[in-house]
């Protein structure tokens, strides 16, 4: 199991200490969460955070863009160290053109849909993306309950992955806990965010480390 802790959760104060924390365990991703106040009703960060994140680690940047209308900022993200730029179906009217878009930068390109929103509106983007995000809590804060609905979206979007025979990633977002995470890893899906779970946790690394070996 991927496991790309939410560094929302971590502390700001020391963020260098936290990301190297993060170097030392078992993730293989590190999830940076971007607001914007318009798409959701929260500011985290923005670039200098993703700059500064992008300088002391070689892991995988796992960017969930909760932003209205990304286009303008893509490249930038890109620039700042984005390894994954993932986007919401609901914050992008041409979200076609700003996958290519992000295909074009040489970067994986995601796409996250709200707890309401149903799987099959990616039926026809699934070709052109890396990934699918299912979020498992409405975007904007870190430590809100897991919505259990999302099992039965990540088995539906499993089941249409296989479908078409199609390698992409499926990642689930909020509310993650080692209890959730065993029946996501069940429903198929491939990496799971989590901040809270690791951040409050006695010992991250610790908590890191029994995540990706759920099976
Ligand atoms: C929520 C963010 C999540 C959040 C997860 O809007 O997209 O990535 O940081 O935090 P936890 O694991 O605490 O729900
Ligand atoms: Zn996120």
């Amino acid at each position: 199991m991927i496991v790309s802790p939410s560094l929302l959760s971590c502390d700001f104060g020391n963020l260098q200490r936290d990301v190297e924390m993060l170097n030392q365990s078992a993730a293989q991703w590190i999830h940076i969460d971007v607001m914007d106040g318009v798409f959701v009703p929260n500011i985290s960060f923005g670039f200098p955070i993703l700059k500064a994140v992008r300088k002391h680690t070689s892991k995988v940047l796992d960017v969930h863009l909760m932003i209205q209308n990304p286009d303008p900022y893509l490249e930038e993200f890109k620039l700042a160290g984005a390894d994954i730029l993932t986007v919401h179906y609901e914050a992008c009217t041409h979200l076609h053109r700003t996958v290519q878009k992000i295909k074009s930068l040489g970067i994986k390109a995601g796409v996250a849909i709200n707890p309401h929103t149903p799987v099959s509106v990616l039926k026809h983007l699934m070709n052109e993306i890396d990934l699918v995000l299912v979020m498992s809590v409405n975007p904007g804060f870190g430590g809100q309950s897991f919505i259990s609905d999302s099992f039965s979206k990540v088995t539906e979007l499993k089941q249409l992955i296989m479908d078409l025979g199609l390698p992409l990633i499926i990642e689930v977002d909020g509310g993650v806990n080692l209890e959730n995470a065993m029946l996501l890893v069940g429903a198929g899906a491939d990496a799971v965010v989590a901040g809270n779970f690791v951040f409050n946790s006695e010992n991250p690394v610790d908590a890191i480390e029994a995540l990706s070996k759920v099976e």
